[in-house]
């Protein structure tokens, strides 16, 4: 099945800034990548034994990478190292060739990413996850699967991470054989739209801490790569300082810089992680940090100790939490933008495809 990208489909739809529309989008990008499942099924049954799994990716396709690791150690076993695509030849000579190398890129055009990929091509199998058809890294690699977002024109990644997630899922997934979890993906969409219909509150939210100057983020295990995105979103459109921190590691250095001035965002879903995350929140708090808190819907000591709470609904796995987690965030960032004047569509120094190394 192909999808073709109209002209329509490429203009604002009624939202004032295309980043907003492509954050609305996201359900319907999430259920169009799930159509990728069979010929993912096809890619995998091509598959050598692979040893070890190494992705490569930079910016936010990075985090997205971070989120496979997790996935494919935590459900398949198999070692799993993530490298900036910037600092892959210093690697090099470390490449297993019974690794597979899965390579990230919305673009499928970003330099780095591209050097990396013809240095890896000489030594394992090469699988490219990209949303634009045809591009460079879709000729290179061994083996290609599509994203389907759609276009993206918003600086800012939003619906190509949410599709890459659902990709790397629907890899693990179907690598591993878990029929549940291909099942439980379906149901992303609708719980997507949940999460977006918060827009009002986080609009409020943004109202109350447009002003900050740095803010924190902070997860663990599938929570750490959210915090970074939130993080990365904040400074790309808002020009604030957001530094994602894995939160066992506040203690080693960033508690220095908390206190009544520095908001910090905790990701803290029901599961492994929590209530360690949760004991961060409160030493955050006891310095005097306002702490926005994303977690379950029945999560009162969170909400408790959170001076502003992001509500999920309850049955959300740890595990999938990142497809939906991220959301709120970039939604936070695109507010605390508009409202600063910003127009988050073009961020100052960024640009959507980096062709440079
Ligand atoms: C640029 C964009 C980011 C993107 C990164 C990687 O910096 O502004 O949004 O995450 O490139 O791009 P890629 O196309 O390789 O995913």
């Amino acid at each position: 099945e192909t999808i073709r990208w109209t002209p329509e489909m490429a203009q604002k739809g009624g939202y004032p800034h295309f980043m907003l529309k492509e954050i609305h989008e996201q359900p319907e990008a999430v259920r169009n990548t799930l159509f990728e499942v069979s010929d993912i099924k096809k890619i995998v049954s091509q598959f050598p034994e692979f040893k070890r799994v190494t992705f490569v990716a930079c910016g936010t396709s990075y985090h997205a990478s971070l989120v496979g690791k997790y996935l494919f150690e935590g459900l398949l076993g198999l070692p799993t190292d993530v490298i900036l695509a910037s600092e892959f030849e210093f690697s090099e000579k470390a490449i297993d060739p019974h690794a597979l190398v899965i390579f990230i890129s919305q673009s499928g055009e970003t330099a780095d990413t591209l050097k990396a990929l013809r240095i890896a091509n000489k030594k394992a199998k090469t699988l490219a996850i990209v949303n634009v058809l045809g591009s460079t890294a879709t000729r290179e690699a061994d083996y290609v699967i599509f994203t389907r977002a759609g276009p993206e024109i918003g600086v800012a990644a939003t619906k190509t991470y949410i599709s890459q997630l659902t990709c790397i899922y629907l890899l693990a997934a179907c690598m591993c054989q878990d029929e549940e979890l291909l099942e439980e993906l379906q149901k992303i969409p609708d719980c997507m739209k949940a999460v977006l219909s918060l827009e009002d509150e986080i609009k409020e939210m943004a109202g109350k801490y447009k002003d900050a100057q740095d803010f924190f983020f902070i997860g663990r295990g599938f929570s750490y790569p959210t915090a970074l995105e939130g993080a990365l979103k904040l400074k790309e459109i808002t020009y604030i300082h957001g530094e994602g921190y894995a939160a066992g590691e506040l203690k080693h250095g960033p508690l220095a810089l908390i206190d009544d001035d520095v908001p910090v965002v905790a990701v803290v879903p029901p599961g492994k992680s929590h209530d360690r995350t949760l004991s961060n929140v409160q030493e955050v708090k006891a310095r005097g940090a306002r702490v926005i808190g994303l977690g379950s819907e029945d999560d009162p000591v969170l909400s408790s100790e959170a001076s502003d709470m992001v509500e999920f609904p309850h049955q959300i796995p740890e595990l999938l939490s990142p497809l939906l987690y991220v959301v709120p965030l970039q939604l936070l960032a695109y507010h605390i933008s508009v409202q600063r004047g910003i127009d988050p569509d073009k961020p100052k120094n960024l640009a959507k495809c980096v062709t440079v190394e």
